[in-house]
């Protein structure tokens, strides 16, 4: 199904233009050619989701940061702990954005974009100046399909904020960095016959981005709780990380902080994953895997990464260990 016009509000984008489809003015998203939609239903009601739409940001072309966690959304005192150290870093490091790595609201989701859940699971959580101020990059994770999904998306419509076009979509951060958010959820009912995992290779293979990365929701390797992938995901997605060329897998899922770097499943190509599962639900134990596993911690936590031209930086923080980051990696390019 192809529609003519989608329109977003748009108060967050300054310096922000839709592409392949959107263009972004202070006034609002508004399309300028057809853009793939699929018509869902949620209940009695029938909505309409662009599918994979695209986004980009004018990024610096030298260096681009960003925080990121994933599995936060339970309201209580975990998450507000996570939340003020992940303010304090965020006026340190200036994040250009924030990835949120899905179970975004536990433990059902939400039911719609006004569900009184966002204001006292995210709003209310991360309300103080740095946080409040960057746009949330966020992608879906298992608890927030028990709700309703689409309800995510939709809320992106009022919370400008919340940057979630659709399930799976691509943002573009000038020539620096390519983001493609995917929809892990591949067991549940994607917004696309194949989740949309089949737009985002197509797009990945012609990006000329210095650095590309993955986010999703599940793991492809885990040493924690969850360490089997969903049936399905592995096949779509070492297509699109190797294929592409990806230089990383950002997820959550497993509760914990961790570091696998390794040819997993049988892939084609060496996956660098990182699970930044610590954002406030309860945690999980780790077992890291010799060879694999370069670092692992039962830890509430969050992470940086710095892109600059040719290396990238990963720090991961602890609630416990406080500004003094608790592992940090540089991977530079061949
Ligand atoms: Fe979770
Ligand atoms: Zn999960």
């Amino acid at each position: 199904m192809r529609i003519a016009n989608v329109s977003f509000g748009c108060s967050f984008c300054s310096g922000v233009v839709f592409v392949a489809g959107f263009l972004c003015a202070s006034a609002g998203f508004a399309s300028d050619k057809k853009t793939e939609a699929h018509l869902l239903q949620h209940g009695s009601q029938k909505i309409v989701e662009p599918l994979v739409p695209q986004i980009s940001y004018q990024g610096d072309a030298n260096s681009l940061s960003f925080l990121m966690l994933g599995d936060y959304g339970e309201g209580n005192a975990d998450q507000k702990s996570v939340a003020a150290l992940l303010e304090k870093v965020c006026q340190l490091a200036n994040p250009s954005a924030i990835f949120g790595l899905g179970d975004n609201i536990y433990p059902k989701g939400v039911r719609s974009a006004d569900d009184s859940q966002w204001k006292a699971k995210f709003e209310d959580i991360y309300s103080a100046a740095c946080t409040k101020s960057k746009p949330w990059i966020a992608v879906l994770g298992n608890h927030d399909y028990v709700g309703n999904p689409g309800g995510e998306v939709d809320y992106a419509r009022k919370n400008k904020q919340w940057v979630m076009p659709a399930r799976t979509y691509v943002v573009h951060y000038g020539p620096l960095l390519d983001i493609f958010a995917a929809d892990s959820n591949v067991e549940s009912k994607c917004a696309a016959p194949d989740c949309g995992f089949g737009e985002l290779q197509k797009q990945a293979t012609v990006s000329s981005a210095a650095w590309k990365i993955v986010l999703a929701h599940h793991p492809l390797f885990s040493v924690g709780e969850h360490k089997e992938p969903p049936n399905g995901l592995a096949e779509k997605l070492i297509p699109l990380y190797c294929a592409a060329k990806m230089d990383f897998f950002f997820v959550g899922h497993d509760h914990n902080l961790q570091h696998n770097q390794g040819k997993f499943l049988n892939s084609s190509c060496e996956i660098n994953e990182f699970v930044v599962g610590g954002g406030g639900a309860q945690l999980y134990p780790v077992e890291p895997a010799p060879g694999i596993t370069r670092f692992a911690q039962k830890e509430f936590g969050f992470a940086l990464v710095k892109f600059e031209k040719t290396t990238a930086t990963f720090s991961y923080y602890s609630v416990k260990n406080g500004m003094q980051p608790v592992y940090t990696v540089v991977v530079k390019k061949p």
